[in-house]
């Protein structure tokens, strides 16, 4: 596995800026976004949004979503709707939502179509799981052994307990740049195991390394406090 070039900050105020820092970067050079969920991104949508209000030469994907409808609060897409979405000036070139409404399977076949031809994203934003999950990869799943398909359904691993969306490993890893963000001492134990353990089944995250390109990860010190020295 390639190594993970980690930047740790003093908290996750600082962490939010560096990353709100490169999608503002990605905003303007263009090309194609992979949001993650979760809360952690909250901060960095907002804040990427300020120094580029200007969107249009960027597509918009994700890497996961819950099967709840758009307008709900565990939705994914809301969050990055409020959080970065509605304060643009200009709006991406697409906004590629997976349909959490149809359900796990219909919504993967549906996404599968939308990403079919799609090219190696620029840009993959992932969070982690205090249990080492990203996307909606959870420990042991099997669909982290899927490899003949971009998306899958799949039940819920951690919570909110709602059936989810996912995207696979290969398509996740099919980017440029793949960024992790993390901060807070509750993931400080899989962040150790997800960037610096072996690769392994029970942290999706050790399994997650850009294939195109580097994989990098902003952590503030809570996080990063079980790294080896
Ligand atoms: C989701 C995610 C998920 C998330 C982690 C971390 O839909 O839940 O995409 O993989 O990134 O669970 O989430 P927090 O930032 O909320 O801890």
């Amino acid at each position: 596995m390639s190594q993970v070039d980690i930047r740790v900050v003093a908290d996750a105020d600082e962490a939010a800026h560096l990353v709100a820092e490169r999608l503002a970067e990605q905003a303007r050079a263009g090309g194609s976004v992979v949001l993650t969920g979760g809360t952690t991104p909250r901060m960095a949508y907002e804040l990427g949004t300020q120094p580029a209000p200007d969107w249009s030469r960027v597509e918009l994907w994700w890497g996961d979503e819950r099967c709840v409808p758009p307008d709900d609060e565990r939705s994914n897409f809301a969050m990055a709707k409020a959080a970065l979405l509605d304060r643009l000036e200009q709006q991406p070139a697409a906004v590629h939502r997976m349909r959490g409404e149809l359900g796990p399977d219909a919504g993967a076949e549906e996404y599968t179509r939308e990403l079919a031809g799609a090219a190696t994203f620029d840009l993959v934003l992932l969070g982690l799981g205090p249990d080492g999950h990203i996307a909606s990869l959870f420990p042991n799943f099997p669909t982290l052994d899927v490899a003949d398909r971009d998306v899958v359904g799949s039940g819920a691993g951690h919570e909110p307990f709602v059936d989810r969306i996912t995207l696979t490993l290969p398509r996740l890893c099919n980017t440029r740049e793949l960024l992790f963000l993390v901060t807070g001492e509750d993931k400080a134990e899989a962040v150790a195991r997800a960037l610096a353990g072996e690769p392994s089944h029970e942290t999706p995250g050790s399994l997650a390394r850009a294939a195109q390109g580097a994989t990098r990860a902003v952590l503030d010190r809570a996080a990063a406090a079980r790294l080896p020295g």
